[in-house]
């Protein structure tokens, strides 16, 4: 009765208050695992060493499964509509599309972080202007891609703004840059061999339709969409450079 009243008064028994003192337990340790779980979470990713040098787009990395197929029989939006043919508008559009977010602007915190410092936007000085190599890798690829019909693009790529001629200093570049990303990632998915009986000649054959662990480009691209950086005057110096020097940055503002 006596603890009828009290309870009914908002005021607890000692059985409620055991009960609501094991729930409070059980939702602290809930809270804790929680945010142990998100802990590991976070040191998991922080332990990719990939991702050990700063880049203002670390956080967006994702990795999935993809097989790749690129000897199959069918043709990929990258590659000339038809065997043999020429590359058409949509062609181009496609690969244009693979980098034309790629000039970004990130917040001057990020721009500290770099390993090599980089200018602030002239009018825009809180920010500061870099590219995510990838995007820079997909025009030089799209360069030495123009490079073999002379007959569409007389030699020629669109840097942004104009149509420059390509030269072969340029396409060497673009090949040795592209060599030096091949061994960089190094990728260590494998190629198999099946017997093929039906062929003229049985034998085993080698299939190409190779399964690999890779970054997310969509992320990237959405990331570099949402930073694009559309203006940028490449002759107007901006004034408060950041410049490391033997680790102390310089021409810092304070405030
Ligand atoms: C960029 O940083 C790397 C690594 O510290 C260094 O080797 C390179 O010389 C730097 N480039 C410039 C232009 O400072």
């Amino acid at each position: 009765m006596q603890e009828n009243f009290e309870s009914f008064k908002g005021l607890k028994s000692p059985r409620l208050r055991n009960k609501n003192r094991s729930i409070h337990v059980l939702w602290l340790t809930n809270v804790v695992l929680v945010t142990l779980l998100f802990w590991s979470l976070l040191q998991k990713r922080d332990s990719d060493p990939t991702l050990a040098l700063f880049s203002p787009a670390n956080h967006v990395v994702r990795y999935r499964t993809v097989v790749f197929d690129s000897f199959r029989n069918e043709r990929t939006p990258y590659m000339p509509p038809e065997e043999g043919g020429v590359p058409n508008d949509d062609t181009d559009m496609a690969w244009e599309d693979l980098y034309k977010a790629g000039i970004s602007r990130v917040p001057k915190s990020d721009a500290t972080k770099l390993v090599n410092w980089t200018v602030p936007i002239p009018g825009d000085q809180d920010h500061y202007i870099v590219m995510l190599d990838v995007f820079h890798q997909l025009h030089c690829l799209n360069i030495i891609r123009r490079a073999l019909y002379p007959e569409r693009y007389h030699m020629q790529m669109w840097d942004g703004h104009h149509l420059r001629p390509i030269d072969n200093e340029h396409l060497e570049h673009c090949v040795d840059s592209i060599r030096q990303l091949i061994t960089c990632h190094s990728d260590i998915s494998t190629h198999y061999w099946r017997w093929e009986d039906w062929h003229k000649h049985p034998g085993s054959r080698v299939y190409s339709q190779t399964t690999h662990t890779c970054r997310n480009f969509e992320k990237i691209q959405e990331w570099a969409i949402e930073h694009r950086l559309r203006d940028f005057d490449f002759f107007t110096k901006a004034s408060n450079e950041i410049h490391p020097e033997n680790g102390v940055r310089v021409g810092e503002t304070v405030y």
